[in-house]
Formats: C-alpha cells, sequence, structure tokens
C-alpha cells in the first residue's frame, strides 16, 4: 500500500515521462499552501529550465495529462509554473481507512530487509555515566526500534565498558582500602585458595566513591598510574585474583545500570562487555601480524590507517601498548570480528558521542584493511551535547558528571510536581500515579532530545521539558491520554467506529497528516535521524487537536460519529506507534 504523497509522485511523474520530460522531476511535496492545495510538484520549472521552454505551458501541459485522474478534485497552475494537486474527499478517505486497518499504520517496511547491530549506551563499570550515555542511550534506543519497525532484523547491544584501565585502577583501589579483599586477591593469584567474602561485601556506592578517588590520584601520580597499568594487563591475562574481583565489580554495575536504564525505557538484546572478546584479541593480532599490518612503534604494536587526501593527519590504532595490553580501539576491532562471527551484521551503527569520530574512523579503517568488514558496513552515527545553562557539557550543580539514576530521579520529581500543578492523576491510586510519572519524565528526556537533529547541541531545561504545554513530551503524552479518554467513553456509550468518511477541512488535514507517517518514518531511517518522527508526532496531535475542535465525535450523527471514532482511533494507534519508535510510552489515563 502506498502512501498519498508516494502515489501522487508517481502519477505526476508518469505525466512528465508521457511529456518526454525528466520523471523524477515530477515528484510532489507537501503544499505550501494547505488552503489551496494538498501537494504539489515543482519539477515544470526544473524541467522548464533544462529543456529551455515556456515553465507555465510545461504545467498546463502535465495538469492536461492529470485530468483524468479521479483521484483529484483539483489541478491547478500556480505563479511561474506550480502544479498544485488537491485531492477529493473520497480519495482521502479511502487513504483513511486504509491506514486504519492496516497493523503497520500506513507505514511501509523496507523492501530489503538487512541485519542491523546497534551498538549503543556504551557505559562503563564504575566510570558514572555522562551527558554523552544519556544522549547515547536516548537515541541509539529510538535508532534500533527505528530500524525494526521499518522490518530489518536489528540487535542492541550495550557493549558495556569493562575492560580497561578504568579497571586496573580501582582494583588498586578496592586493595589498598581493605586488607581482606588484598590478601584475598594476592592468594589467588598466587594459585591458592581464598576466602572472597570480602568481594561480595564490595558495593555500588563504594565502586562510586573509589573510582573518582583513584582516576584523579592516577593523574597526578606516575607510579600509581603504572600500578594501575600492570593490574590491568593482569586482569586482562586472567590473573585469578584481579579476575575474581573484577567480576564482582562487573556484576553489581551491571545489575544497577539494567536497573536505571528500564526506568528511562532502554533495554539492550545483548549485554557484551569489552571483556566478553578477550579470547579473539591474541588470535587477531595475530592474523594482523599475519596479513603484515602491524607496527612497531616503541615498544607497542600499531596499525597505520592514514590515507592520501586526509584532510588531517590520523593517528593510527593502538592494538597492544608497550605494557601488552589491548586498547579500548582493540576492542572494539574484535567486537567487529565477534559480531561479524555471531550475527552477520550487514550494518553496524555505533551511537555514540561525536566526540569519538575520530576514534570511530581509525577503528572502522583498521577493520577494513584487515578484511573483517567491507566499507560503509560500519557507521558512526554521532551527535552533539547536552549542555547546561553555561553552554558546556551538562554538570550536576555540585559539577560533578551526571549519574543516569539521579538524573531520572529529579525528572520524576519534576513530573509529580507538573502533574500536581495541572491537576492531573490527583484521584488516581498511588501506585499508577506514580507510574505515570514515570512516563511523564521518561517523555520529557526523551522528547527534548529526540526533537533535535541528534547533531545539534541542545541546553537542559527540566523546567521546559516536563511542562504539559508547548513542543514537549508531556504535551504528546496528554494529547494522546485525550484521545484515550474519548475512545473510552465511546465504547462506554456502546458506539461502534465505522467506515471512514472525509468532509471538514480539519478532517482533511489529519487524514493528510496521517499519510505523511511514511514520509516522516523513511526520512528518519535514511538520516538516521528520529528527530522527524518527533516532528511528525508532535504535527499528528495538533491536527487531532484542531480537528476534535471542529468536529464533535460523540454528539455527532451516528455515521458522522463512526466515522470520526474511527479516525480518532487511527490517529491514536499511529501516535502511540510514533512515539514508540521514540522509546516512549502512553500511560492509561492521567
Ligand atoms: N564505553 C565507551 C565510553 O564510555 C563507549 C562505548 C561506545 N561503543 C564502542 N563500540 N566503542 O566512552
Amino acid at each position: 500500500m502506498s502512501d498519498l504523497k508516494g502515489a501522487l509522485s508517481e502519477a505526476v511523474e508518469a505525466a512528465f515521462a508521457g511529456l518526454g520530460l525528466p520523471p523524477e522531476l515530477g515528484r510532489v511535496t507537501a503544499s505550501d499552501r494547505p488552503d489551496l492545495a494538498d501537494f504539489q510538484s515543482n519539477g515544470a520549472l526544473a524541467a522548464a529550465k533544462r529543456l529551455g521552454r515556456n515553465p507555465r505551458e510545461l504545467a498546463a501541459a502535465v495538469a492536461e495529462a492529470l485530468a483524468g485522474d479521479a483521484r483529484l478534485a483539483a489541478v491547478e497552475i500556480a505563479g511561474p509554473g506550480f502544479i498544485n494537486l488537491k485531492l477529493t474527499d473520497a480519495a482521502l478517505a479511502r487513504r483513511a481507512q486504509d491506514i486504519a486497518d492496516d497493523p503497520r499504520l500506513g507505514a511501509s517496511a523496507v523492501a530489503q530487509p538487512r541485519r542491523v547491530l546497534v551498538d549503543y549506551g556504551g557505559p562503563n563499570v564504575a566510570k558514572p555515566m555522562h551527558v554523552g550515555h544519556l544522549r547515547a542511550s536516548i537515541i541509539g534506543e529510538s535508532i534500533k526500534r527505528l530500524y525494526r519497525f521499518r522490518g530489518d532484523t536489528v540487535l542492541g547491544d550495550a557493549h558495556f565498558g569493562d575492560w580497561g584501565y578504568q579497571m586496573g585502577l580501582l582494583i588498586g583501589a578496592a586493595m589498598d582500602e581493605s586488607p581482606a579483599v588484598a590478601a584475598a586477591v594476592e592468594a589467588l593469584n598466587a594459585g591458592g585458595e581464598a576466602d572472597t567474602s570480602a568481594f561480595d561485601a564490595v558495593t555500588l556506592a563504594d565502586l562510586d566513591r573509589l573510582y573518582p578517588e583513584a582516576a584523579a590520584k592516577g593523574k597526578g601520580d606516575a607510579d600509581y598510574r603504572d600500578r594501575a597499568r600492570k593490574i590491568t594487563a593482569g586482569l586482562q591475562d586472567r590473573r585469578p585474583g584481579y579476575f575474581a574481583l573484577w567480576q564482582r565489580f562487573r556484576d553489581v554495575t551491571q545489575v544497577a545500570l539494567q536497573r536505571d536504564f528500564h526506568a528511562l525505557g532502554v533495554d539492550f538484546d545483548l549485554w557484551k562487555g569489552e571483556s566478553d572478546v578477550e579470547d579473539l584479541i591474541d588470535p587477531m593480532v595475530a592474523e594482523l601480524d599475519a596479513k603484515g599490518l602491524l607496527v612497531d612503534d616503541q615498544g607497542a604494536r600499531i596499525i597505520r590507517v592514514a590515507r592520501d587526501g586526509d584532510k588531517r593527519e590520523l593517528p593510527p590504532l593502538l592494538v597492544v601498548s608497550s605494557e601488552g595490553s589491548a586498547m579500548y580501539g582493540t576492542t572494539d576491532l574484535a567486537t567487529i570480528l565477534d559480531r561479524k562471527r555471531a550475527f552477520d551484521p550487514d550494518l553496524v551503527i555505533y551511537c555514540v558521542d561525536q566526540r569519538q569520530a575520530d576514534h570511530f574512523e581509525i577503528v572502522f579503517r583498521a577493520a577494513y584493511l584487515a578484511g573483517y568488514a567491507t566499507e560503509g558496513q560500519l557507521q558512526h552515527v554521532g551527535f552533539g551535547t547536552m549542555n547546561g545553562t553555561d553552554g558546556k557539557p551538562f554538570k550536576t550543580r555540585e559539577g560533578g558528571v551526571l549519574k543516569l539514576a539521579d538524573m531520572i530521579e529529579m525528572t520524576r520529581t519534576k513530573a509529580r510536581e507538573r502533574l500536581h500543578e495541572a491537576g492531573l492523576g490527583e484521584n488516581l491510586p498511588a501506585d499508577e500515579f506514580e507510574d505515570i510519572a514515570g512516563k511523564v519524565a521518561v517523555a520529557a528526556l526523551k522528547f527534548a532530545d529526540l526533537q533535535n537533529f541528534r547533531g545539534t547541541s541542545y541546553v537542559f531545561d527540566l523546567d521546559r521539558f516536563t511542562s504539559f504545554e508547548g513542543k514537549t513530551g508531556p504535551y504528546l503524552l496528554y494529547q494522546a491520554v485525550r484521545v484515550k479518554s474519548v475512545l473510552r467513553r465511546a465504547a462506554e456509550e456502546g458506539v461502534m467506529p465505522g467506515p471512514i468518511a472525509v468532509a471538514e477541512p480539519t478532517e482533511r488535514e489529519l487524514v493528510l497528516t496521517l499519510d505523511a507517517f511514511e514520509t516522516a518514518l523513511a526520512e528518519a531511517y535514511d538520516r538516521q535521524a528520529p528527530n522527524a518522527v518527533a516532528e511528525h508526532a508532535y504535527r499528528l496531535s495538533q491536527a487531532f487537536s484542531k480537528f476534535y475542535a471542529a468536529c464533535p465525535i460523540l454528539q455527532a450523527e451516528p455515521a458522522t460519529r463512526a466515522s470520526r471514532l474511527a479516525l480518532a482511533q487511527t490517529t491514536l494507534a499511529q501516535l502511540e506507534r510514533a512515539l514508540d519508535v521514540l522509546g516512549i510510552a502512553v500511560p492509561e489515563r492521567m
């Protein structure tokens, strides 16, 4: 089933072709003047320019060729040669009915589904999440859902940072703090047995406290740093004491992170860590060596990835450090191999902070050189930062990095306030009210992020994000809930939806907006830009508002009532679908 815009494009393109004009110029777009027309084609102007002919004459010829099209109520030439198309009410009603009957709500699936892996979130053991991780989670989750809805086979992987230098720092710090931990680590490292109950006593709060101290100390103290590097190398060699303590660190962090992510409506299909590819690294290094790609560089082993014609010099990929450790990029390279074997993706999308653009360019080039992927198969989808009012990446009032759990709690608190202010949810049971506050909070954070093109940075403004007015997540939830309540009332009164007819201007506009879902999804998919879907959700709720203000539903005559009810139901279904693609869930009532 094709959308109206697509179907009309085909018709106009065919008319162009019939007149010997380049067909692709016929493509139609939504009208700039919705008061005059539904769609327009500007192609006659471009064709006239190309062929040195008169644009109005060409436009008139196209209009004549389209005259017999029963879907069109009017074809008019405007200005220098724009072709304005207005659909009949019947054609709009037919399309609305198709959308109503379509489980995909009028959105097509891709012709050739691909296997896609989305690497997003990227949290680390112990290191607190910063705004980059928040955006990576929100945008990545949406891209995963978007690709899945378009018909691809998609897996989302958290790519848990559990194998780097921070682990050495943390192990050292935990040993310094607790003699019992240190004794058990050393006994195990020496090949003996040990009582590891001290490991089990390590909590997330301990890690949160120890990591910043250790990281700061590592910066200023070369010996301390050195020790952390050695411990990291020892861990990567699986020395039993380090390994056992590390497992504890990883487990407590993972449980907490999964809980926080879940509260944000972010759930990964795979929770693979950097450590999961450890076994692949030695054979990979040997193979890279055999392929002649590794170069010795002051005790380290690197792959040079610079290319002729590079605008600036890209550093090489550091594969093995002079201490013998695998680096961040090494695990990324091995992970490419691992994913190829386990999932064989056609495309891997790395949804990570724009600040890591060089890192990915370097890793991708190394992977292409090694034959682990083909050019274009690996894509970095970067994004700007969420800033504080000072214009710098958002920090807490104390100047620290944000913790996801705190961010969610802070937003929830604000959401509760907002609900009270608006007199919403007041008479509902406490647990339902909490659920609603959670959904409002998630909608606030996610919609504020996803309404911007991902490359754009934006300012964190909780007051604005949580407002029930304006272009916000809570506004959209409120609109969706309002439709739900209309539908509930209709059900109570025994009113059933029926065949859709279209007559009023606001009904026409609503159907045209429903039709535009396809275009929004296609654009979002092609540009990896969920903001197109966010914009659609907003427009749809506005179109519904106008419709609802102008067209009574339950008070209308039976046939009109049934039609409008069907329109409302279809709007809700599509709105919830669009919000679901953004990772936003709608409560039943407020
Ligand atoms: N853990 C990394 C960080 O905090 C992000 C991981 C991104 N994904 C990747 N495959 N490197 O910066």
